[in-house]
């Protein structure tokens, strides 16, 4: 194994789909360093903030079991020690999730650079799961001429299909059925099937569902080559997004 650091930056909560991406920092590096903070940057709204679920001891002990080395839980003074300064996530931080979520991808750029600059990693391991943030990272990595590897992990699903998440804990056993209709419609083989899917359960409050081309995030044509389904949308005051390669199985 490589002298080198993979770093897996999260808030917590964690979830077998975090699990995945340490399994795949620690076949990379023998030192694999996990990040917990919860950044209110890319929050919009201090209830939101305030809801997400926080259990640092749990957390580590998933994570050191998961092959991590490193826990590093840093306050907010030592990430943000001086004013801050924003990154901007330039356009593609303005579209479809940064649409909706006005800022967000500014404050997660804000502290994903400011935990690179304390890493300095030679890996950093990110999930398919939030595609967009995954992209803009990529972006933004390319763009500055950082050595920093940026390694995709496919997104981890409960059996039934359902997209692991940390916001999952928020929904009912009810809203958690409804839920399922995110990856059923992902299955859809058109943007207008995939609304069709999403229409049958009344729970399902629709942000966005496109098929975008996913190097570049524009409309998927016929010709597209790598077409990927994007739905973002609430069940009863809990925002769930998920997407898919289309095309592929679940
Ligand atoms: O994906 C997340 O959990 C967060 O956006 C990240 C990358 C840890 C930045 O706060």
């Amino acid at each position: 194994m490589q002298d080198s650091i993979s770093f897996v930056p999260t808030m917590g909560a964690l979830h077998a789909g975090h699990l995945e991406l340490i399994r795949r920092a620690r076949e990379l590096s023998a030192t694999v360093l996990v990040s917990i903070f919860v950044n209110p940057l890319q929050f919009e709204s201090a209830e939101d903030f305030s809801k997400y679920p926080s259990d640092l001891a749990g957390d580590t002990a998933k994570a050191l079991a998961a092959g991590a080395t490193e826990i590093w839980a840093p306050t907010y003074d030592e990430v943000y020690p001086h004013q801050i300064v924003k990154v901007s996530a330039g356009p593609l931080g303005e579209i479809f999730e940064g649409r909706h979520r006005v800022g967000h991808f500014d404050g997660m750029l804000t502290i994903v650079s400011r935990l690179f600059d304390y890493v300095k990693p030679n890996y950093a391991i990110f999930g398919e799961k939030d595609f967009q943030q995954l992209s803009i990272i990529k972006k933004w990595v390319k763009e500055n001429g950082l050595a920093i590897d940026i390694v995709a992990v496919p997104t981890v699903r409960d059996s039934d299909g359902l997209a692991l998440s940390s916001r999952n804990i928020q929904l009912t056993p009810e809203g958690r059925r409804s839920a399922l209709i995110i990856s059923r419609a992902l299955h859809g083989r058109s943007r207008e099937e995939m609304h069709r899917i999403l229409a049958t359960e009344p729970n399902f409050e629709v942000d966005y569902a496109e098929i975008i081309d996913e190097e570049t995030f524009e409309l998927a044509l016929p010709e597209t080559k790598s077409p990927r389904g994007i739905i973002a949308g609430w069940i009863n005051g809990v925002r769930l997004i998920d997407n898919m390669r289309m095309g592929s199985d679940l």
